[in-house]
């Protein structure tokens, strides 16, 4: 096992992903972590930030990467010190074999993506420098005796394109670490880490949307603690076409989860009726489903209380997964970017990750900046009042791992394709007010879309696509009656990240057959068009 030792770096998760690609298995603590407490021996440690100085007594192999090993400027933000971007790193041959493996087969330069706001000032005593770049003397440094290394670029991002080497370089020449990791063992690790913090007798409640995070976080913990997880399915109106019917499919049926549906469809039109304002509809739908969940979780806590075989509900299970760090100082919460200043951020993200290692080591409950983030773009966040602590069993993994491990959790192959779907459904897509006619509209035209995109191969091929219905009508003719319909914008975008996306290039044929369907076969539509909007200026959703 390598230890990454977190500081509050953004892309702290990143080394973890790179490690698990070499097939390097490494746990991540918080920086906090006292020595003695560690709950393994581990080969080699990876620094993400400043650290200190008695890890270096330990004896066993360091990487420092970002500011480390020594005295640093001060983060008064001196622009022209700063350094972001791609650089070309010049390495130094020392010639002797020792300090020079962490570059080890890279060659004499090499091209890498480097953020930092504040330098080494001077070389630490015993240390030689291992790579220059063009403002920054000490880009690599080694110490000369022990198999201690620094570097002031980022190797774990993708930027840096042979940053994994010199991961690999460390972890598995440097440190002797075994590259034989693969997704199994996360499962069966991960199971033993749930029991282990929820014990044999109390009980978890998640909610689940049939999105991919949620769906393999359920499963697991059903996997894990069997019927004493219960998942709840709030109907929100404003699900696609048989969307409830395909969860209940899925999760409750095939993979045999303790799934209650509960139908807020009523309460949540009657909510949104009359209202057109974007940020409106989503605070009601957001406030709904709370005011649901909650009711459902207060029902199933009672219910557990009344049986003597069972625990109380202590839990909340929920499908936080990592996002990527778009730039310093930027994060994506659920695909959302957040730009924070940089103090803030490093307090957010130290406290972020504290928090996501405590909710699983030692559970804390669901406060900090991470829930508050959340929040944000979740469906209005989770009830505090219910006093749940938190349980993430996804918090390390990428999408990519999230979708491996569904696989091996024996989630189909369609359940871990699936396009992201907002938490406000469909009610963002249809513009200004939501009336049960128009979620029809909307449903039926959507499915049509998707079931024609999927039927082309070309589904894996687009990250996003929907209809949305406007709030102009056109007139139409359908049979022989003059009809003054509504527009269906069909939306389809090709993104990496979804923070700038493009729209996806049709083959004609098929988007005047997709067309010509939804005006065939939906009475009350009578012009679709097509959304040609980048992001940006445009964003993927209509609202
Ligand atoms: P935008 O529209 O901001 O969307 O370009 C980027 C991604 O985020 C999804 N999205 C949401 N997801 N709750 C969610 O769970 C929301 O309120 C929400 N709003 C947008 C959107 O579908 C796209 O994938």
């Amino acid at each position: 096992t390598i230890l990454v030792l977190d500081f509050g770096s953004q892309t702290s998760h990143l080394i973890l992903r790179r490690l698990r690609n070499l097939g390097v298995y490494c746990e991540m603590l918080a920086c906090t972590t006292k020595l003695k407490d560690l709950p393994f021996k581990p080969k080699g440690i990876i620094l993400s930030g400043d650290v200190d100085p008695e890890i270096f007594n330990l004896g066993l192999p360091i990487l420092g990467i970002w500011n480390l090993l020594g005295e640093s400027i001060p983060p008064t933000l001196p622009v022209e010190r700063s350094e972001y971007g791609h650089t070309e790193l010049k390495v130094h041959n020392s010639g002797d074999s020792k300090i020079d493996r962490l570059f080890e087969g890279i060659g004499s330069e090499m091209d890498v993506y480097m953020s930092h706001f504040d330098k080494l000032k001077k070389l630490p005593t015993d240390f030689c420098i291992i790579a220059t770049s063009a403002n920054s003397e000490f880009a690599g440094i080694a110490h000369k005796e022990k198999p201690i290394f620094g570097v002031q670029f980022h190797p774990e991002l993708e930027h840096t394109p042979r940053g994994s080497e010199i991961l690999h370089n460390f972890a598995i020449n440097i440190c002797g670490a075994n590259p034989a990791w693969k997704m199994e063992n996360f499962r069966a690790k991960e199971i033993a880490r749930i029991r282990a913090l929820v014990g044999p007798n109390d009980q978890v409640l998640g909610g689940v949307s049939g999105g991919v995070d949620s769906s393999v976080a359920a499963a697991v913990m059903k996997e894990a603690i069997g019927d004493r997880f219960h998942a709840i399915l709030i109907d929100n109106g404003v699900m696609r076409l048989n969307e409830c019917e395909q969860v209940k499919e899925t999760l409750g049926e095939h993979l045999g989860i303790n799934l209650t549906v509960v139908d807020g469809g009523e309460l949540f039109l009657s909510r949104l009726k009359g209202v057109t304002d974007p940020e409106k509809k989503r605070k009601i739908i957001g406030k709904t489903f709370i005011d649901l969940f909650q009711e459902e979780a207060i029902r199933i806590e009672k219910e557990a209380e009344a049986r003597p075989d069972v625990g109380p509900v202590k839990y909340l299970l929920q499908g936080t997964v990592c996002t990527t760090p778009a730039w310093p100082g930027c994060f994506y919460a659920d695909d959302k970017m957040i730009a924070l200043p940089r103090c803030v951020c490093l307090i957010w993200c130290s406290l972020w990750s504290q928090a996501n290692h405590l909710s699983s080591i030692e559970s804390v409950s669901y406060k900090g900046p991470a829930a508050t983030i959340k929040t944000h773009h979740n469906v209005g966040g989770l009830p505090d009042t219910l006093n749940l602590k938190l349980i993430e069993p996804l918090r390390e993994m990428f999408k990519d791992e999230v979708r491996a491990f569904g696989r091996e959790l024996g989630i189909h192959h369609d359940v871990l394709m699936r396009h992201p779907f907002p938490g406000p459904g469909l009610a963002i897509r249809i513009l200004g007010e939501v009336t049960p006619e128009r979620v029809e509209l909307s449903r039926r035209a959507d499915h049509i879309f998707i079931s024609e995109i999927r039927a082309a191969g070309i589904y894996d091929d687009i990250s996003q696509a929907y209809v949305a219905i406007s709030q102009d009508r056109a007139v139409g003719v359908q049979g022989d009656a003059r009809v003054y319909g509504f527009i269906a914008i069909l939306r389809a975008v090709v993104t990496s990240d979804f923070m700038s996306a493009t729209p996806y290039e049709f083959d004609w044929k098929l988007i005047k057959k997709i067309s010509t369907r939804i005006l065939n076969e939906v009475d009350g539509i009578t012009r679709v068009t097509y959304d040609m909007t980048s992001k940006p200026p445009g964003t993927i959703e209509m609202e």
